[in-house]
């Protein structure tokens, strides 16, 4: 009984192996897919092959390597290697081959096994730093994901070269959990493929002179994990942001600005595409009504400054005439059952997720309730990513319901 339900959950990966120093990595993660009981099919362009052996694959992975589009007589082999697949995994991803695929040209069998298939594409890029950031590489990429494509890393760090920056494969151990927790999971998987997601993140910066403003802790890291873990589900995602010290999530489109009216801009010129709009910004409420140009002297009085409100950008969205599917955030320091649902009531909210402001600034853990039409919903501690994938599952579920009505 076991093995017949082992047979018929086990997942088909097409392992794409491409020409990059990499490929030895690409041993470790097969090895770890084969443990993870899933069924490896290995397809190395002829670059590859000058990096790691056939006969290692073919002995890890228990299956004839795929290496050329003439192997097979009927010559259907890219058809039927693709449609067999529920994922395709390219890693090592070298920068060559992601203009290939960006581009949909198949002129080797992994390029047409890519092209032919009608299943997710997952890839790991690796190559030199210069070669990653260079704008072509970025195009590339960009077009990758516009199209669908999931993008696991690159990493930062040492590189083959002797480099140092962007560019590292991610290590097997990281591959192979991603690739287990899209395809483990129905929900996780490409639950949001097709939608764009339009967030807000970080703090604002509310100017006072040249040199000084007003702004808040906000560390951005909570509304950048669910941008990546919204990337990873399938959607394409707009992350306006504020001021921030981390790095733009690999595949989503980040907007960067200073204060809540660029905020504001950059989430009304967004709108109008957006399915989904998480506001996780700490959007300052005020800012000065005349900020001085100049740095300000002091002349041994007091200084009064004029604040007048900023628009509430989350309340905008959400009472536009055809809203997006409105996602709110709020830290209360006191009484969070309380203000949370009275917020989400007067912004007309949806979802809306709330934590303890004294727990949630600058920690990776934090606990998280969210509050729909239905009541709360506890989520339980763990890190943010884990946090924001479960938070995302939620939205998905009362999206499609509220489509369905
Ligand atoms: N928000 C926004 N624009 C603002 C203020 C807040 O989009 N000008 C969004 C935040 O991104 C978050 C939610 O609204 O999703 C927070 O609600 P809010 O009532 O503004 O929270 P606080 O500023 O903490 O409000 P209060 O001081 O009343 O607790």
């Amino acid at each position: 009984m076991r093995t017949i339900m082992n047979l018929a959950q086990k997942k088909r990966i097409v392992l794409g192996i491409t020409g990059g120093i990499a490929a030895y990595k690409a041993a470790e993660l097969a090895r770890l897919l084969v443990k993870q009981g899933m069924e490896v099919q290995v397809a190395m362009t002829d670059a590859a092959t000058h990096f790691i052996t056939p006969t290692t694959m073919q002995a890890l992975t228990g299956q004839p390597v795929l290496l050329n589009q003439w192997q097979d007589e009927k010559g259907m082999l890219h058809i039927q290697s693709s449609r067999a697949a529920d994922a395709i995994v390219i890693a090592p991803a070298t920068a060559d081959f992601m203009a290939k695929l960006a581009h949909g040209l198949a002129d080797d069998l992994l390029s047409t096994l890519c092209l032919a298939r009608n299943c997710p594409l997952l890839v790991a890029p690796a190559m030199n730093r210069q070669m990653w950031s260079n704008p072509a590489t970025q195009r590339n990429v960009h077009q990758l994901v516009r199209d669908g494509a999931v993008l696991l890393g690159p990493d930062d760090g040492l590189q083959a070269c002797g480099e140092e920056g962007m560019g590292r494969m991610l290590e097997a151990e990281m591959l192979a959990q991603y690739i287990q927790a899209m395809l483990g999971s129905s929900t996780t998987g490409h639950a949001m493929q097709g939608m764009h997601v339009l967030m807000t993140a970080g703090p604002t910066y509310e100017a006072i002179d040249a040199v000084r403003g007003i702004t808040n802790r906000s560390s951005g890291k909570m509304g950048y994990a669910i941008a990546e873990a919204a990337q990873e589900m399938g959607a394409r995602v707009t992350l306006v942001s504020g001021p921030v010290a981390l790095k733009a999530p690999v595949g989503v489109q980040v907007v960067a600005v200073t204060s809540a009216a660029e905020m504001f801009e950059a989430v009304k010129q967004h709108v109008s595409q957006a399915d989904m709009f998480i506001g996780v910004a700490a959007v300052a409420d005020y800012r000065v009504a005349e900020p001085s140009a100049q740095k300000i002297k002091k002349d041994g009085h007091g200084l009064t400054l004029q604040l007048v409100q900023n628009p509430d950008i989350l309340a905008y969205v959400a009472g536009l005439p055809e809203p997006p599917f409105c996602v709110g955030f709020a830290a209360e320091s006191e009484k969070l059952r309380e203000y949370a649902e009275r917020k989400r009531q007067s912004k007309k909210l949806p979802l809306l997720a709330a934590n303890l402001a004294q727990q949630a600034i600058g920690a990776d853990q934090n606990e998280i309730i969210l509050f729909d039409d239905a009541g709360e919903h506890q989520l339980p501690r763990a890190d943010k990513k884990t946090q924001a994938r479960e938070l995302l599952r939620h939205a998905v579920s009362l999206y499609q319901k509220g489509k369905m009505q």
